[in-house]
């Protein structure tokens, strides 16, 4: 039977090329985007690149928590399991802001979304024979530092700095979660997909900002195609479907940064993101 596999931010970048390979091995896939008309867009391209019709999406604003709770209760409405749930989707910021939650976009969108969401849909996790969940991370989480009073107010906010810190709150999220999913068949991972050559650092920033990103990326990056592997290979592969709370970088393990292995850390920011984010 076709595998259920839900990935944040199909509608572009990473999250579409994931959801196109995928596709293409023959699975149900249920990409999420935040523009109807894109994610429109992207499902046709993905049934006519790969001929598999069943390719579906969901819409949400996943910087609102509002929209996180409707978009679960609809998946779950629409599906009985899931077996693969994929948090790609993420963004950069260009000045400080809060959400309509009154978290800082940056933490909101790249941490409390996967928190949530994932919280949210555990249980269509469990009901899968051996389900997954994929969260993409960065090789940013290696520079990245928390600072708790960050998520919710102005501390000399800067752009890359909480970056970094929401790309360490993935890696320390999945290291907390795989400790509680202990003596279920639920895997989870997180991963660095490269350098890739998307729009990251396009969007909603400052002109010299985002020449900056086309620069580099035009420079160093990987494509899509490739930035794509490591997320494909952690929600279909056989290799790692007994591996669990482990971080990738071009389809290996590999060591994640020191603090992200501090235990003390990964509860203090599951109990915060509770407090912040109630998942019930
Ligand atoms: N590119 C890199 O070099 C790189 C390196 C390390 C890690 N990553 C990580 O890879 C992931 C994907 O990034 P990418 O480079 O593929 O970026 P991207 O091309 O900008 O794609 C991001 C996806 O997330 C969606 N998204 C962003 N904010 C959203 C929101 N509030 N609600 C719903 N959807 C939202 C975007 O929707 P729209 O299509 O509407 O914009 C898009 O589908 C991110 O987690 C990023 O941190 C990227």
């Amino acid at each position: 039977m076709n595998k259920n596999i839900l990935i944040t931010g199909g509608s572009s970048g990473i999250g579409f090329e994931t959801a196109k390979a995928i596709a293409a091995m023959g699975e149900n896939v249920f990409i999420v985007g935040r523009s109807e008309v894109k994610t429109q867009e992207a499902v046709k391209e993905i049934i006519a690149a790969t001929g598999n019709k069943n390719i579906h999406y969901f819409l949400a604003n996943l910087s609102s928590q509002k929209s996180i709770r409707q978009l679960a209760a609809q998946i779950r409405s629409e599906l009985d399991h899931i077996d693969v749930l994929i948090n790609n989707a993420g963004g950069v910021f260009p000045d400080f802001k809060l959400s309509e939650d009154g978290l800082e976009m940056t933490i909101a969108t790249n941490h409390f979304a996967y928190f949530l969401l994932t919280n949210l849909l555990l249980d269509l996790v469990k009901k899968s024979e051996a389900g997954r969940i994929v969260n993409v991370a960065s090789g940013s989480h290696y520079r990245g530092k928390i600072d708790f009073d960050s998520f919710t107010q102005n501390k000399s906010f800067f752009t890359l700095t909480a970056y970094e810190q929401s790309k360490l709150a993935n890696v320390l999220f999945t290291q907390e979660l795989a400790e509680r999913l202990k003596g279920t068949t639920i895997t989870v991972n997180s991963l660095h997909p490269g350098m890739v050559k998307t729009h990251i650092g396009n969007k909603d920033m400052s002109w010299y900002a985002s020449a900056i990103w086309t620069f580099i990326t035009n420079l160093a990056a990987i494509s899509v195609e490739a930035g794509a592997k490591t997320s494909v290979y952690l929600a279909t592969s056989d290799e790692v479907k007994n591996i669990s709370g482990k971080y990738f970088d071009k389809c290996k393990q590999k060591e994640v940064a020191k603090l992200a292995t501090d235990k003390a850390l990964q509860k203090r920011l599951w109990e915060v993101s509770e407090q912040l984010c109630p998942t019930v």
